[in-house]
């Protein structure tokens, strides 16, 4: 019995036409730049924040850059699976990116976790309006960034706790931030 043919193979899955991939890809390929400039973010505050509670943010931090390292690579397979080519130069990121780069150095953990606050504030609402645009398109991808959503989101929790003073209330927060 010979094996079954499938001229789809090599460019997207099964079910999927090469419109509604093709989108996909291009809406996965911006989330994929943003999700590895997260990770060098992530890194770059883990290096240079100081000050109060400087152990406990530099020790939280190198958890989330590990799972949004593991997020970028399963976008970057999706990507693949689709039939799409994932790009992961840091030329490529700055050439997608529509963001500012993260400004600050060496500073205060107050400081760094408001500006962080507002780097997952933007992440979040992005990868809300890609898994709104995945809806009608494809549910497998609207799934992984469901999951990925989800993780941010509790990222960004844990990022706001470290704002909060005895009383509840915000200790300091970016402008930019929600
Ligand atoms: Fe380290």
């Amino acid at each position: 019995m010979s094996a079954p043919t499938n001229d789809s193979i090599g460019t997207t899955v099964p079910g999927m036409d090469a419109a509604s991939s093709s989108e996909v890809i291009s809406v996965m390929q911006e989330r994929l730049s943003a999700l590895l400039d997260l990770q060098l973010t992530l890194k770059h505050v883990h290096w240079n924040v100081v000050g109060v509670n400087f152990i406990a943010v530099h020790e939280m931090l190198d958890p989330q850059v590990d799972a949004v390292r593991a997020m970028s690579d399963a976008v970057a397979e999706r990507i693949a699976t689709l039939g799409g080519e994932p790009l992961g130069t840091p030329g490529s990121i700055t050439k997608v990116r529509s963001w500012d780069d993260y400004e600050l150095n060496r500073a205060p953990t107050v400081r760094h976790l408001s500006a962080l606050d507002a780097v997952y504030s933007g992440m979040i609402t992005d990868h809300r309006a890609a898994i709104a645009r995945f809806g009608d398109l494809d549910p497998i991808s609207e799934d992984l960034f469901i999951g990925h959503t989800a993780q941010l989101e509790l990222f960004q929790w844990f990022v706001r706790a470290h704002l909060q003073d005895a009383d509840g209330d915000v200790v300091f927060r970016n402008t930019e931030s929600n």
